[in-house]
């Protein structure tokens, strides 16, 4: 039985590509392994968004070296958007590697893998417009919940980002594709299921926008819980406020990227936003729940980013009272419109204007922890804590991490819904007492 290792960086979509390349493997009788050196054949699947995340793979790929010397027969590929972004020259650079796989060409991966391409070209990076992956399913991420990717690429041509060049525009999957997905992950067991997108809320077939696709899956028998990232704050419609807020099973939780709090650098990133239209999005969600949980991303440090531009920043982050943030330092991306222009801060003022985001915003995640204390709240228990082996740890429906301990004599276990009191804060996290 052949063996094979699989490496994910990255977003979520990586997540579900990687599962999808899994499953087809599998269902060529390969089996997954843990350890790279026992594998027959490795697939990495890397991410360009930040020079960060480039430089951890290419360390990472150049030391499989190991495990080819090991195994001479062992086939490496890359895949995901560093292969597209920088193939041709890696293919220098990293000998170890095999194959360089776009993502638009995934389907090929098994009979590169498996010795059944005879050919000798390396690189399988061409962009294809039709390829939408139809009939072709993940396996599942785990027994009890699942991602489901819903649309690929992107069209919005932020002026930093260099997903779109990489992703190609904007492609959505067939509704019934998609229902199919869910409808099989739900029959084996999932209750919870994620639905990805770069512009999540964009979608749009003949047979369903965003909020229809939503209604539709929380028609299928078994979900109880639907999550989705990442949701562009332009396409919000009062439809789909109505659903987000009035189908119980979507949860009450969405990654909103801010990216910046000053209108100008906002035009200049070419968000096709501004600060009152994200405001009032907030406050649509927030005004009916006072909960509901918001995350973002924001960028410190853009190119021309004034002090004043900053503040504006801050300013936007307390108003909004995000329950986290991911917040990220510049990274110029070549090829990318903002990448033409010269920065003036230097690393340290970047990574200063960071740090005093990050304590800002640390302070607001805990006062939106706070403020949970005291209620009763379904969770979905995910896995044992990993502090404490005895405890547990499941999210609520608002998206907090909650650690709770099994009581007596009854067993709980991942997949479980349980109905926890939110009694304590420890650090950061709250902790929880199962009602009965
Ligand atoms: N530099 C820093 N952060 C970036 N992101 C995207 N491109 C860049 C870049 N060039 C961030 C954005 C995006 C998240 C996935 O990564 O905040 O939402
Ligand atoms: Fe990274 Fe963006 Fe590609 Fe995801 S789509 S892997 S975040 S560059």
């Amino acid at each position: 039985m052949k063996k094979y290792h699989l490496a994910t960086y990255g977003c979520q979509m990586n997540e579900y590509d990687s599962a999808m390349i899994a499953q087809q493997l599998e269902l060529r009788g390969c089996l997954p392994t843990d350890n790279p050196e026992d594998a027959d054949y490795i697939i990495v699947n890397t991410c360009s968004v930040r020079e960060k995340a480039e430089d951890t793979a290419i360390a990472n790929i150049s030391k499989l070296k190991h495990a080819k010397e090991l195994n001479p027969e062992l086939k490496i590929a890359v895949c995901g958007c560093m292969a597209k972004n920088r193939g041709p020259e890696l293919l220098k650079r990293l000998k170890v590697v095999d194959f360089f796989v776009g993502p638009d060409q995934y389907k090929k991966i098994p009979e590169l893998l498996m010795g059944e391409y005879k050919g000798h070209h390396k690189l399988f990076l061409d962009e294809d417009i039709e390829e939408n992956y139809l009939g072709e399913y993940a396996k599942l991420q785990s027994d009890f919940s699942t991602f489901v990717t819903i649309q690929r690429g992107c069209n919005k041509r932020c002026s930093y980002c260099i997903v779109p060049y990489l992703r190609g525009p904007e492609k959505y999957r067939d509704t019934n594709d998609v229902l199919t997905e869910v409808k099989m992950a739900a029959d084996k067991g999932v209750t919870e299921v994620m639905l990805l997108g770069q512009t999540v809320n964009a979608y749009k077939t003949p047979n369903a926008d965003f909020a229809q696709l939503l209604t539709n899956v929380s028609e299928i028998e078994g979900i109880r819980r639907i999550r989705f990232t990442s949701p562009h704050p332009r396409h919000y419609t009062n439809e789909l406020i109505d659903v987000l807020l009035n189908n119980p099973k979507v949860c009450h939780y969405a990654h909103i990227p801010l990216q910046s709090g000053s209108d100008p650098i906002l035009k200049k990133m070419r968000r096709q936003h501004n600060i009152d239209q994200y405001m009032s999005v907030i406050e649509q969600l927030r005004s009916k729940d006072p909960y509901y949980g918001i995350s973002t991303d924001i960028i410190c440090g853009f190119v021309g980013e004034t002090e004043a531009d900053f503040a504006e920043t801050l300013k936007v982050t307390e108003l909004a009272q995000f329950d986290t943030a991911f917040m990220f330092i510049y990274s110029p991306r070549k090829g990318t419109e903002s990448a033409k222009e010269t920065e003036i801060l230097t690393s340290e003022e970047k990574l200063e204007r960071h740090t005093r985001l990050v304590e800002l915003q640390n302070s607001i995640t805990l006062k939106r922890n706070e403020m949970m204390l005291g209620r009763i709240e379904e969770l979905l228990v995910e896995k044992n804590s990993m502090r404490d082996d005895s405890e547990l740890r499941g999210r609520t429906d608002n998206f907090k991490k909650v650690i709770f301990r099994p009581a007596n004599g009854k067993i709980i276990k991942p997949g479980d819904y349980v109905k926890v009191k939110l009694d304590d804060i420890r650090g950061w996290t709250i902790r929880g007492t199962l009602e009965d």
